[in-house]
């Protein structure tokens, strides 16, 4: 619109956010549609949590030690001052609402998902945003090592069916509150000597969380990293027999993984499993999704012990990952439209707006225009809209009683009775 005054400056949307336009919203529902289906197959339900939750919720559980908790969150004070907080992931508030409806009374497994946005204050670039979206899935009420193959079994399938590969399955067991802590005073002392030639980070990392050291990303420091000792090796019987046991039988559903020592995330809550898959399509940002197992996530916010596994998908990662697999194979996406309705006389639009009407009580996208047109602009316009086929109903087909029927790539045109569109149309779209 080139006359708006531009006397006021336009608003324009909040750094790190961003407005998901179609065609790219087609993208999204068909990544969201199969993860439904995938998630189905595997017997999870959808749950839906609030966006807003209680800042403790998170401070307690993601950890106040994490980059999450210290200066990732949207946080503000409430107008009676309670403390709320945009949510950053919603493994919490899944588990916030299993303790808050007691659905640990029902004595059974919960196998739950979610899809929707989350909010960190992370410096946005390609991959990386201030609001962005999760398909999680979590299961809640087992520790048996079955439940931790059959999610990443289920994974896999979900990616290889939206046609991704190059991508790997990445893991680690960060043992449990028994082990872990023996671990960490090893790796303690065996950055004591070292840390002067590391980075700033690690340096006060070393001493404040020294498990944050071995996410670091600093060239140099790589090869102090390789040589720390690997928490794998410090697991007790009960954690380690759990991390053969979930290998074994990923080896046995044919699930190929890679050994991650380092692996810990950045996340306070996990015990034992922890995995991520990445995408070389990815570029820096190439962790797809991840998640763990955290038997003692219910405990740390006030439940009774509960074990948990489970997932979130970096939903603007796979997005762009699937754009990237499909750039390759199939061209631009399919056409959303199937029927114009070009009309010509004002006699025409009546006939027309029932036509339109009943191809879409059968099932097919249609598009007319309210706007009177010449046939040349209204087929320009059906072929800017992608329409497969255009019907055509002017003065001579009104007085004949049968459309023209127009294939828009073919240039081919049939004449039908309107009855007869319906079925025409389909069996031609169908091929
Ligand atoms: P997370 O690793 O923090 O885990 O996030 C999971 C995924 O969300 C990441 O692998 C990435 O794909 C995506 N992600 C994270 N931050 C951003 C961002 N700023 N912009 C775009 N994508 C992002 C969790 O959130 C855990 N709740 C996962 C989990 C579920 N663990 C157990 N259950």
């Amino acid at each position: 619109m080139k006359n708006v005054s531009n006397k006021i400056a336009p608003i324009r949307s909040v750094k790190g956010t961003r407005d998901l336009l179609p065609p790219e919203t087609g993208l999204w529902q068909r990544v969201e549609d199969e993860s439904r289906r995938t998630f189905a197959a595997y017997n999870f339900q959808e749950i839906r949590t609030p966006i807003l939750e209680a800042t403790a919720l998170f401070s307690r559980s993601v950890g106040e030690d994490t980059d999450i908790v210290m200066k990732e969150m949207y946080t503000f004070d409430d107008r009676d001052r309670e403390s709320l907080t945009l949510r950053p992931e919603a493994t919490a508030s899944v588990v916030r609402a299993y303790i808050e409806h007691s659905l640990f009374n029902e004595g059974r497994l919960h196998k739950l998902y979610y899809i929707g946005p989350m909010f960190r204050r992370e410096r946005p670039q390609k991959g990386r945003y201030r609001q962005f979206y999760q398909i999680g899935a979590e299961v809640l009420g087992s520790d048996h090592p079955s439940i931790d193959a059959e999610m990443l079994e289920m994974l896999v399938l979900l990616l290889e069916r939206l046609g991704l590969s190059g991508f790997s399955l990445l893991l680690n067991s960060v043992g449990c509150s028994k082990c872990r802590p023996q671990y960490v005073k090893t790796l303690r002392q065996a950055l004591q000597s070292v840390k002067a030639n590391m980075c700033a980070d690690c340096q006060r990392r070393a001493d404040t969380n020294p498990l944050r050291v071995l996410d670091c990303k600093v060239e140099a420091d790589q090869p102090i990293i390789e040589r720390l000792p690997h928490i794998v090796e410090h697991l007790d019987p009960e954690c380690r027999q759990h991390f053969d046991a979930v290998t074994a039988d990923l080896d046995e559903r044919g699930v190929a993984y890679t050994l991650s020592p380092r692996l810990v995330r950045g996340l306070d809550y996990y015990t034992r499993t922890t995995f991520e898959i990445t995408s070389s399509v990815l570029g820096a940002q190439n962790a797809l999704l991840g998640g763990g197992r955290y038997d003692g996530l219910s405990e740390m916010i006030g439940g009774p012990p509960t074990p948990g596994f489970g997932v979130a998908i970096g939903e603007d990662r796979l997005v762009l990952a699937v754009a990237e697999a499909a750039k390759d194979k199939t061209g631009p996406a399919a056409s959303q439209l199937d029927v114009y309705i070009a009309w010509m006389g004002d006699a025409a639009l009546a006939p027309a707006t029932v036509l339109a009407r009943q191809l879409r009580r059968d099932g097919l996208r249609v598009e007319i225009g309210y706007e009177p047109a010449k046939l040349k602009k209204s087929l320009g316009l059906a072929s800017k809209l992608g329409a497969r086929f255009a019907v055509i109903i002017g003065e001579g087909e009104l007085s004949t009683g049968r459309y023209q029927v127009k294939d828009m790539s073919a240039g081919a045109q049939k004449e039908l009775e309107p009855a007869q569109i319906a079925e025409y149309l389909k069996a031609a779209l169908a091929k």
